[in-house]
């Protein structure tokens, strides 16, 4: 039996969705861990070897969260359709992504914030969107790192230069600024992302 331990801010997954584990050898929450960032390691080669042109739309936000645990989970890159604790109601997501990736172009097209804002905003409303079972924080920070990349030609963010899956300081503090950012003062997540 698979036992998680889920750091404080994680999405809990529920019996089924446990179910859909396609690596059914892992018994516990740190071998899960190391196999998504092995196969998070393969995503970020595969984007390295396609460079889409246009990273904002519906299509290629599913085709990385695939990419991220598609040897690990059935529901890779597969809209969530149950409520979670955070994110918002499941079957308004494909919408208001939708709306988010207009918002964002119009913001990168007339330069409404600094870049970095621009991006660390693009990762926080994506994860509050929080559109997958799991792996919305990982996935939201990719994001937010290839809009750097791609959109603005500069280097990923450092989001704390540590580990941030466990539980730790840094968590915490990513977490606090997160939720500071939920009162739409983003100048934490934005420090925390550059530091
Ligand atoms: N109040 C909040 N507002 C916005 N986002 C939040 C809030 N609380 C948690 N989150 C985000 O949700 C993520 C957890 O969601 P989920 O478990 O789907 O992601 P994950 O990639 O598996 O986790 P992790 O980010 O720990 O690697 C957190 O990492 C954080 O980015
Ligand atoms: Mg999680």
């Amino acid at each position: 039996m698979m036992q998680f331990n889920y750091p404080p801010g994680a999405t809990p997954l529920d019996s089924n969705e446990i179910e859909d584990l396609l690596l059914t050898h892992i018994t516990n929450q740190r071998e899960l861990n190391r196999w998504e960032q092995e196969n998070i390691s393969e995503a970020i080669v595969w984007y390295e070897e396609h460079k889409p042109k246009n990273i904002l739309n519906e299509s290629f936000i599913k085709q990385v969260h695939k990419r991220m645990f598609d040897r690990v989970w059935k529901w890779a890159g597969k809209f969530r359709q149950s409520q979670k604790n955070i994110g918002d109601p499941w079957h308004s997501i494909p919408t208001n992504l939708k709306n988010l990736c207009d918002t964002i172009r119009f913001r990168i097209k007339e330069k409404t914030y600094p870049e970095d804002e621009i991006a660390v905003r693009f990762h926080h409303m994506l994860v509050s969107i929080h559109p997958f079972i799991n792996g919305n924080g990982r996935h939201a920070r990719l994001m937010a790192d290839l809009m750097l990349q791609n959109v603005f030609s500069k280097s990923p963010f450092t989001w704390g230069s540590k580990e941030l899956t466990s539980s730790s300081d840094n968590r915490n503090r990513y977490l606090q600024a997160l939720y500071t950012a939920d009162k739409f003062d983003y100048q934490p997540l934005l420090e925390f992302a550059k530091s």
